[in-house]
Protein backbone atom coordinates (compact mmCIF):
# COMPACT_ATOMS: atom_id res chain seq x y z
CA UNK A 1 0.00 0.00 0.00
CA UNK A 2 1.25 3.37 -0.85
CA UNK A 3 2.23 5.76 1.98
CA UNK A 4 0.78 9.34 1.80
CA UNK A 5 3.42 11.62 3.26
CA UNK A 6 1.68 14.77 4.64
CA UNK A 7 3.87 17.76 6.86
CA UNK A 8 1.18 19.14 8.69
CA UNK A 9 4.35 21.71 9.69
CA UNK A 10 4.69 22.73 6.06
CA UNK A 11 1.84 25.39 5.08
CA UNK A 12 1.97 26.46 1.75
CA UNK A 13 0.47 29.90 0.73
CA UNK A 14 -1.97 29.53 -1.36
CA UNK A 15 -3.86 31.92 -3.27
CA UNK A 16 -7.35 31.03 -5.46
CA UNK A 17 -8.70 32.52 -8.38
CA UNK A 18 -12.50 31.93 -8.94
CA UNK A 19 -13.93 31.84 -12.40
CA UNK A 20 -17.20 33.03 -12.79
CA UNK A 21 -17.69 31.73 -16.05
CA UNK A 22 -16.94 27.92 -15.18
CA UNK A 23 -17.10 27.53 -11.25
CA UNK A 24 -13.87 26.59 -11.47
CA UNK A 25 -11.03 27.45 -8.65
CA UNK A 26 -7.35 27.66 -10.16
CA UNK A 27 -4.75 28.29 -7.16
CA UNK A 28 -1.08 29.04 -7.21
CA UNK A 29 0.40 27.86 -4.41
CA UNK A 30 3.31 28.90 -2.72
CA UNK A 31 6.52 26.73 -0.66
CA UNK A 32 6.76 28.71 2.61
CA UNK A 33 10.73 28.31 2.49
CA UNK A 34 10.98 29.82 -0.83
CA UNK A 35 9.77 31.83 -3.69
CA UNK A 36 8.60 28.72 -5.37
CA UNK A 37 5.35 27.96 -6.51
CA UNK A 38 2.81 25.47 -8.73
CA UNK A 39 -0.48 26.65 -10.59
CA UNK A 40 -2.88 24.25 -10.15
CA UNK A 41 -6.12 23.72 -12.70
CA UNK A 42 -5.57 27.17 -14.59
CA UNK A 43 -8.41 28.09 -16.66
CA UNK A 44 -7.92 29.68 -20.34
CA UNK A 45 -11.52 31.76 -21.21
CA UNK A 46 -13.85 30.74 -23.95
CA UNK A 47 -16.61 32.35 -25.98
CA UNK A 48 -17.71 29.10 -27.42
CA UNK A 49 -20.60 30.86 -29.14
CA UNK A 50 -17.89 32.46 -30.91
CA UNK A 51 -15.15 30.33 -31.13
CA UNK A 52 -12.65 33.11 -29.31
CA UNK A 53 -10.10 31.81 -26.86
CA UNK A 54 -9.25 34.92 -24.56
CA UNK A 55 -6.64 34.61 -20.92
CA UNK A 56 -8.05 37.10 -18.55
CA UNK A 57 -7.81 34.52 -15.89
CA UNK A 58 -4.38 33.16 -16.65
CA UNK A 59 -3.05 36.63 -17.30
CA UNK A 60 -4.47 37.47 -13.36
CA UNK A 61 -2.21 34.35 -12.14
CA UNK A 62 0.85 35.22 -14.30
CA UNK A 63 0.48 38.90 -13.00
CA UNK A 64 0.19 37.37 -9.53
CA UNK A 65 3.45 35.26 -9.93
CA UNK A 66 5.35 38.22 -11.33
CA UNK A 67 4.30 41.18 -8.86
CA UNK A 68 5.58 38.37 -5.92
CA UNK A 69 8.82 37.37 -7.67
CA UNK A 70 7.91 33.82 -7.66
CA UNK A 71 9.63 31.32 -9.72
CA UNK A 72 6.66 28.69 -10.91
CA UNK A 73 8.22 25.29 -11.44
CA UNK A 74 5.20 23.04 -11.84
CA UNK A 75 1.67 23.36 -13.40
CA UNK A 76 -0.34 20.52 -12.15
CA UNK A 77 -3.67 19.61 -13.75
CA UNK A 78 -5.39 16.98 -11.47
CA UNK A 79 -7.39 15.76 -14.60
CA UNK A 80 -8.87 16.06 -17.65
CA UNK A 81 -11.41 18.41 -17.05
CA UNK A 82 -14.78 18.35 -18.85
CA UNK A 83 -16.01 21.86 -17.99
CA UNK A 84 -13.17 24.40 -19.04
CA UNK A 85 -10.18 24.55 -20.87
CA UNK A 86 -6.31 24.32 -19.26
CA UNK A 87 -4.07 27.29 -19.83
CA UNK A 88 -0.86 25.14 -19.33
CA UNK A 89 0.68 26.41 -22.33
CA UNK A 90 0.06 29.83 -22.69
CA UNK A 91 1.31 29.82 -18.72
CA UNK A 92 4.23 27.84 -19.15
CA UNK A 93 5.38 29.83 -22.34
CA UNK A 94 4.71 32.91 -19.95
CA UNK A 95 6.66 31.75 -17.28
CA UNK A 96 8.46 28.50 -17.52
CA UNK A 97 7.64 25.16 -15.32
CA UNK A 98 6.35 21.51 -15.78
CA UNK A 99 3.43 20.58 -17.07
CA UNK A 100 1.78 17.60 -15.16
CA UNK A 101 -0.87 15.27 -14.95
CA UNK A 102 -1.41 11.00 -14.31
CA UNK A 103 -0.31 8.90 -15.91
CA UNK A 104 -3.92 7.35 -16.59
CA UNK A 105 -4.38 10.08 -19.16
CA UNK A 106 -3.47 7.52 -21.34
CA UNK A 107 -6.53 5.73 -20.76
CA UNK A 108 -8.45 8.99 -21.36
CA UNK A 109 -6.44 9.98 -24.84
CA UNK A 110 -7.68 6.71 -25.91
CA UNK A 111 -11.22 6.79 -25.16
CA UNK A 112 -11.53 10.71 -26.38
CA UNK A 113 -9.28 10.04 -29.56
CA UNK A 114 -11.91 7.67 -30.88
CA UNK A 115 -14.80 10.09 -30.02
CA UNK A 116 -12.95 12.84 -31.92
CA UNK A 117 -11.66 10.55 -34.06
CA UNK A 118 -8.34 11.85 -34.08
CA UNK A 119 -6.05 11.03 -36.93
CA UNK A 120 -2.24 8.79 -36.21
CA UNK A 121 -0.59 12.33 -35.40
CA UNK A 122 -2.38 12.63 -32.14
CA UNK A 123 -0.18 10.79 -30.02
CA UNK A 124 -2.26 8.52 -27.03
CA UNK A 125 1.31 8.47 -24.87
CA UNK A 126 1.09 11.24 -22.77
CA UNK A 127 3.94 13.08 -24.54
CA UNK A 128 2.12 16.49 -24.31
CA UNK A 129 2.90 16.47 -21.10
CA UNK A 130 6.22 17.22 -19.53
CA UNK A 131 5.20 14.70 -16.40
CA UNK A 132 3.43 11.70 -15.91
CA UNK A 133 2.58 10.65 -11.93
CA UNK A 134 1.97 7.76 -10.67
CA UNK A 135 0.26 6.59 -7.47
CA UNK A 136 2.05 8.03 -4.84
CA UNK A 137 5.20 9.96 -6.69
CA UNK A 138 6.79 12.92 -4.90
CA UNK A 139 8.32 15.87 -6.10
CA UNK A 140 9.20 19.32 -5.14
CA UNK A 141 8.00 23.03 -4.70
CA UNK A 142 11.42 24.54 -4.06
CA UNK A 143 12.18 22.61 -0.85
CA UNK A 144 8.16 21.80 0.14
CA UNK A 145 7.27 17.92 -0.88
CA UNK A 146 4.43 17.46 -3.02
CA UNK A 147 2.42 14.13 -3.52
CA UNK A 148 0.47 12.95 -6.12
CA UNK A 149 -2.43 10.39 -5.09
CA UNK A 150 -4.55 8.19 -7.69
CA UNK A 151 -7.64 9.33 -7.17
CA UNK A 152 -10.09 7.53 -10.21
CA UNK A 153 -13.69 7.82 -10.75
CA UNK A 154 -14.48 10.89 -12.00
CA UNK A 155 -12.32 10.31 -14.74
CA UNK A 156 -9.65 7.20 -14.75
CA UNK A 157 -6.43 9.69 -14.53
CA UNK A 158 -8.15 11.89 -11.70
CA UNK A 159 -5.38 12.65 -8.84
CA UNK A 160 -5.43 14.39 -5.62
CA UNK A 161 -1.47 16.42 -4.71
CA UNK A 162 -0.97 16.74 -1.39
CA UNK A 163 1.80 19.85 -0.48
CA UNK A 164 2.57 20.40 2.95
CA UNK A 165 -0.79 20.48 4.60
CA UNK A 166 -2.46 21.34 1.71
CA UNK A 167 -4.43 18.76 -0.67
CA UNK A 168 -5.93 20.22 -3.99
CA UNK A 169 -8.68 17.35 -4.25
CA UNK A 170 -9.64 17.98 -8.37
CA UNK A 171 -13.11 16.83 -8.87
CA UNK A 172 -12.96 13.99 -5.80
CA UNK A 173 -14.70 16.04 -3.74
CA UNK A 174 -16.57 19.36 -3.77
CA UNK A 175 -17.50 21.20 -0.49
CA UNK A 176 -19.46 19.51 2.78
CA UNK A 177 -22.54 20.99 1.32
CA UNK A 178 -21.81 20.33 -2.31
CA UNK A 179 -21.03 16.22 -1.99
CA UNK A 180 -18.76 15.01 -4.39
CA UNK A 181 -18.31 15.36 -8.28
CA UNK A 182 -20.20 13.52 -11.21
CA UNK A 183 -19.25 9.79 -11.81
CA UNK A 184 -20.98 9.24 -15.12
CA UNK A 185 -18.16 10.28 -18.09
CA UNK A 186 -16.63 7.46 -20.07
CA UNK A 187 -14.42 5.65 -17.55
CA UNK A 188 -15.85 7.18 -14.36
CA UNK A 189 -17.29 5.11 -11.46
CA UNK A 190 -19.48 5.95 -8.56
CA UNK A 191 -18.01 3.27 -6.75
CA UNK A 192 -14.37 3.43 -7.92
CA UNK A 193 -14.89 7.42 -6.62
CA UNK A 194 -16.02 6.51 -3.32
CA UNK A 195 -13.02 4.33 -2.88
CA UNK A 196 -10.56 7.35 -4.05
CA UNK A 197 -12.62 9.72 -1.82
CA UNK A 198 -12.01 6.62 1.36
CA UNK A 199 -8.52 6.95 0.57
CA UNK A 200 -8.53 11.07 0.48
CA UNK A 201 -10.45 10.78 3.81
CA UNK A 202 -7.54 8.54 5.42
CA UNK A 203 -5.05 12.16 5.66
CA UNK A 204 -4.94 13.81 8.51
CA UNK A 205 -8.12 15.60 9.88
CA UNK A 206 -6.26 18.96 9.72
CA UNK A 207 -5.71 18.62 6.32
CA UNK A 208 -6.83 22.08 4.35
CA UNK A 209 -8.53 20.83 0.95
CA UNK A 210 -9.04 22.88 -1.91
CA UNK A 211 -11.55 22.66 -4.33
CA UNK A 212 -11.49 22.54 -8.11
CA UNK A 213 -15.13 23.69 -8.14
CA UNK A 214 -17.99 25.53 -6.18
CA UNK A 215 -21.52 26.01 -7.26
CA UNK A 216 -22.36 27.78 -4.09
CA UNK A 217 -25.06 25.37 -3.46
CA UNK A 218 -28.73 26.51 -1.56
CA UNK A 219 -27.24 30.54 -2.42
CA UNK A 220 -24.37 30.60 -0.35
CA UNK A 221 -21.67 32.59 -1.39
CA UNK A 222 -18.87 30.93 -3.13
CA UNK A 223 -16.21 28.38 -0.89
CA UNK A 224 -13.10 26.50 -1.90
CA UNK A 225 -11.74 25.66 1.12
CA UNK A 226 -12.23 22.98 3.84
CA UNK A 227 -10.25 20.29 5.74
CA UNK A 228 -10.68 16.58 6.07
CA UNK A 229 -12.04 16.25 9.32
CA UNK A 230 -15.08 18.55 7.42
CA UNK A 231 -15.45 16.31 4.81
CA UNK A 232 -16.11 13.48 7.25
CA UNK A 233 -18.37 14.77 9.54
CA UNK A 234 -20.45 16.93 7.37
CA UNK A 235 -20.12 15.92 3.51
CA UNK A 236 -23.59 15.25 2.00
CA UNK A 237 -22.56 12.42 0.14
CA UNK A 238 -19.90 10.55 1.88
CA UNK A 239 -20.15 11.67 5.38
CA UNK A 240 -21.12 10.56 8.43
CA UNK A 241 -19.60 6.79 7.00
CA UNK A 242 -21.81 6.45 4.26
CA UNK A 243 -21.83 3.27 2.82
CA UNK A 244 -20.51 2.22 -0.79
CA UNK A 245 -23.91 1.03 -1.90
CA UNK A 246 -25.68 3.91 -0.58
CA UNK A 247 -23.15 6.38 -2.37
CA UNK A 248 -23.71 4.63 -5.65
CA UNK A 249 -27.28 4.56 -5.31
CA UNK A 250 -27.38 8.09 -4.77
CA UNK A 251 -24.51 8.73 -6.97
CA UNK A 252 -25.78 6.91 -9.90
CA UNK A 253 -29.39 8.46 -9.62
CA UNK A 254 -27.92 11.98 -9.65
CA UNK A 255 -25.75 11.65 -12.51
CA UNK A 256 -28.82 10.09 -14.38
CA UNK A 257 -30.47 13.65 -14.12
CA UNK A 258 -27.38 16.14 -15.33
CA UNK A 259 -27.11 17.62 -18.72
CA UNK A 260 -23.49 17.62 -20.26
CA UNK A 261 -21.22 20.24 -19.26
CA UNK A 262 -21.62 23.42 -21.80
CA UNK A 263 -18.05 23.31 -22.48
CA UNK A 264 -17.42 19.45 -22.76
CA UNK A 265 -16.24 19.18 -26.35
CA UNK A 266 -14.40 21.89 -26.14
CA UNK A 267 -12.47 21.06 -23.43
CA UNK A 268 -11.93 17.32 -23.87
CA UNK A 269 -10.56 18.48 -27.11
CA UNK A 270 -8.31 21.38 -25.96
CA UNK A 271 -7.19 19.33 -22.10
CA UNK A 272 -6.41 15.86 -23.84
CA UNK A 273 -3.81 17.44 -25.58
CA UNK A 274 -2.39 19.47 -22.26
CA UNK A 275 -4.39 22.69 -23.14
CA UNK A 276 -3.16 23.00 -26.77
CA UNK A 277 -5.64 24.23 -29.11
CA UNK A 278 -5.73 21.28 -32.12
CA UNK A 279 -5.37 22.23 -35.85
CA UNK A 280 -7.01 21.75 -38.93
CA UNK A 281 -4.25 19.98 -41.74
CA UNK A 282 -3.51 23.73 -42.70
CA UNK A 283 -2.55 24.27 -38.99
CA UNK A 284 -5.22 26.51 -38.17
CA UNK A 285 -6.84 26.45 -34.38
CA UNK A 286 -10.16 24.27 -35.00
CA UNK A 287 -12.33 22.71 -33.00
CA UNK A 288 -14.95 19.36 -33.50
CA UNK A 289 -18.43 18.68 -33.10
CA UNK A 290 -18.98 15.02 -32.84
CA UNK A 291 -22.64 14.31 -33.72
CA UNK A 292 -24.46 12.31 -31.57
CA UNK A 293 -20.87 11.20 -30.23
CA UNK A 294 -20.94 11.66 -26.44
FE1 LIG B 1 -13.76 17.48 -13.71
Amino acid sequence: MTQYLVDLTVKPEVKAFFDPATNTISYVVKDPASTSCAVIDSVMDIDYAAGRITYTHADAMIAYIREHGLQLEWIIETHVHADHLSAAPYIQQKLGGKIGIGENILVVQDTFGKIFNEGTEFQRDGSQFDKLFRDGDTYHIGKMQAQAIFTPGHTPACMVHVMGDAAFVGDTLFMPDGGSARADFPGGDAATLYDSIQKLLTLPDATRLFMCHDYGPNGRDIQWETTVGAEKEHNIHVGHGTTKEAFVKLRTERDATLAMPRLIIPSLQVNMRAGEIPTDKDGRPMLKVPVNGL
